[in-house]
């Protein structure tokens, strides 16, 4: 079982460059789930019914989201909707969405599971540990394999997620830091781990927005308007490769992509 997963798309130009490298990606590797991060698919921030539709149109199974779910109130009119997105499975109780979706394709069925970290993050969120516990275990017996999604900023905190599932999840990939890391490995328990995917979108700025605007941000302290930033795009993602009878990772391969749309 191959999977393709794209770490955050960042607005149009991420869109653009998702759609044009999907395409090329499904034409040589063929790979049988295609998961997006999509938690800045909408001007940098959130996600709509348009934007959503764009990348699902890219051929795209499942969406997983992050610390920017709710910046667009249109995504309450889709979390629930039966569209195949999921947001952090350790949200408190009760809020819309789900945490965990199963994807079936040619009767092989992946288990997908979003998490959020609290370390300089949101704190208001349950532990992501047992909240892994409770999805994985829930999942576990009723799909071929599982992956996590878990939207961090520490590396440690993702470090040791990787190492808490190692054996029990075939695939742990960090997003939201933007930025890719280079410690892809398959751990000991054969679970394919990479700390950040890094994103999609717009190469030339700080993470996704344009530098001028955050150099004055950092510069004077003063609030300022964040836009994306224009020129080329990025494109991040990992390529794994499951072996479904050994329910282990077997490989998995950093993809970063310059591309001039
Ligand atoms: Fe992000
Ligand atoms: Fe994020």
């Amino acid at each position: 079982m191959k999977i393709l997963f794209v770490g955050d798309v960042f607005g149009e130009t991420g869109r653009k460059a998702l759609g044009i490298q999907i395409e090329k990606i499904r034409n040589l590797e063929k790979p049988d789930f295609i998961i997006v991060n999509g938690e800045n698919a909408a001007g940098g921030k959130g996600i709509t019914y348009n934007t959503a539709q764009e990348i699902f149109s890219c051929g795209v199974d499942a969406i997983t989201m992050g610390n920017h779910t709710w910046a667009r109130k249109e995504v309450m009119n889709i979390i629930d909707s039966g569209m195949n997105i999921i947001r952090p499975a350790n949200y408190p109780r009760g809020v819309p969405g789900k945490g965990r979706i199963i994807l079936e394709k040619d009767g092989v069925k992946l288990g997908l599971i979003n998490l959020i970290g609290r370390v300089y993050m949101e704190n208001n969120v349950d532990c992501p540990f047992q909240a892994a516990d409770r999805e994985v275990q829930n999942l576990r017996g009723q799909v071929d394999a599982i992956l996590v999604d878990f939207h961090a900023e520490a590396t440690s905190e993702k470090i040791a997620m990787g190492y808490y599932l190692d054996g029990r999840a075939e695939v742990v990939v960090g997003t939201h830091t933007h930025v890719q890391t280079a410690d892809e490995q398959i751990l000991e328990n054969g679970t394919a781990y990479i700390t950040d995917v890094g994103f999609t979108g717009p190469a030339d700025g700080v993470i996704g927005v344009n530098r001028e605007q955050i150099i004055r941000k950092f510069t004077s302290g003063l609030p300022s308007q964040f836009e994306p930033a224009s020129g080329r795009a990025i494109f991040n993602a990992v390529m794994v490769t499951i072996d479904p009878v050994m329910k282990k990772a077997v490989n998995i391969r950093r993809i970063a992509d310059y591309i001039k749309l």
